[in-house]
């Protein structure tokens, strides 16, 4: 079963993944941008104010794509539970955002790009936060952290839970770090056993 983590910079994901991780030690903890030489290309790119957003586009889906055939197929091939902190949602959400104006629709282009041969996440954990207190709790380090491009990010997240309502769980992140945890780990303990915990 193939897990994702999404939500906006400052939503707390790396510490709910950090604490999924002391449950279910046995599950397989991944992440995108990976540490792969791809995933480095990716945080160059991050890291530069004049990247193009094309370019930067297919550098997360080659990163991607690299990190499904390396981690993702193989550890669903052994039946392993997976945990990604970002994925495929990420892209559509934040490429959706940085190619406003670049390409029509982008959400749609991005999701077209993939769509012939990524793995669909089984579930998502959306952590759901206002932007600006993604923006306060991040501290805008990077060019993607800015409030009003997290505010565009969101409404594309927003617009992913609509066409996906039953893949995604939503989980209000503006709680206190102890609860947006049990709510995650409960999320995560109730689609192991099967349940229904979608937004629908
Ligand atoms: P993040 O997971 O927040 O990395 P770190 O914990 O090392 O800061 O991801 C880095 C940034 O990249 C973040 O602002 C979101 C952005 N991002 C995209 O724009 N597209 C993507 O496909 C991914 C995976 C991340």
């Amino acid at each position: 079963m193939l897990v994702t983590l999404e939500g906006l910079d400052g939503s707390g994901k790396t510490t709910v993944q950090e604490a999924l991780r002391d449950r279910h030690p046995d599950a397989v903890f991944t992440r995108e941008p990976t540490r792969s030489w791809y995933g480095e290309a990716v945080r160059r790119s991050i890291a530069a104010d004049d990247a193009d957003p094309i370019a930067e586009l297919f550098l997360y889906t080659a990163d991607h794509a690299a990190h499904l055939a390396s981690t993702i197929r193989p550890a669903l091939a052994a039946d392993a539970l997976v945990l990604c902190d970002r994925y495929t949602d990420s892209r559509y959400a934040y490429q959706g955002a940085s190619l406003d104006g670049v390409v029509k629709r982008p959400m749609e282009y991005v999701r077209g790009v993939h769509q012939p041969w990524t793995r669909p996440p089984d579930a998502t954990l959306y952590l759901d936060v206002d932007p600006r207190v993604g923006v306060e709790r991040a501290s805008a380090t990077n060019k993607f952290e800015r409030a009003g491009f997290l505010a565009q990010v969101g409404e594309n997240y927003e617009q992913l839970i609509e066409y996906e309502p039953e893949r995604f769980v939503r989980i209000d992140a503006e709680r206190s770090p102890e609860d947006v945890i049990g709510a995650a780990e409960d999320a995560l303990e109730r689609l192991l056993d099967g349940e229904d915990c979608s937004v629908r």
